[in-house]
């Protein structure tokens, strides 16, 4: 049904970027987005440095990349995250609801769950999410998030019209 949506994963790791660390959290976000029918076209691990992980998100959407970028890692508390001020460096549209709720289901799973700074928007064609950073948190967020993020990226890319279905 549909076109198959075209997905992006970004890491925000100093000690990953850094080759000191392996990235865990991108392998489960690749795992969960194609057994839910996407293609991941784009992986890339970045430092926790703002300004390369904003030109690296506002590039994805400016060249059309893919029609959703998520992001894991720098949500937190660290003196160097910055995923959230990265994001709203570049998004055009906010999109507070899907981080909300977000928040609103993993405090059913952890009080730690209201630290988690995470913030969505969109940029043309492309709706950033921001994940946190542990591969356990990735995997709670983004089963949760799944079953009402087709329906927002038909709308975004104009294969649905409305939301009467
Ligand atoms: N959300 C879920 N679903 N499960 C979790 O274990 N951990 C929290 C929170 N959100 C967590 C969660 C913790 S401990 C932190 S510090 C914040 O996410 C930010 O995570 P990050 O610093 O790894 O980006």
């Amino acid at each position: 049904m549909g076109m198959k949506m075209r997905a992006a994963i970004l890491t925000s790791s100093d000690s990953g970027y850094a080759g000191q660390r392996e990235d865990l959290s991108g392998p489960v976000i690749r795992e969960i987005l194609e057994r839910n029918g996407y293609e991941v076209v784009h992986t890339v691990l970045l430092p926790d440095d703002r300004k390369m992980l904003a030109a690296e998100m506002a590039r994805i959407a400016d060249e059309g990349v893919a029609e959703l970028l998520l992001t894991t890692g720098g949500t937190g508390f660290s003196p160097r995250d910055c995923m959230p001020e990265a994001t709203a460096d570049i998004i055009e549209r906010a999109v507070p609801g899907i981080p909300e709720a977000i928040r609103a289901y993993s405090m059913t799973i952890t009080p730690r769950a209201m630290l988690s700074r995470a913030s969505a928007g969109i940029r043309k064609s492309t709706l950033i999410v921001n994940l946190p950073g542990s591969p356990k948190a990735v995997r709670e967020s983004l089963e949760y998030m799944t079953p009402a993020l087709r329906h927002g990226l038909e709308i975004l890319t104009g294969e649905a019209a409305n939301c009467a279905r």
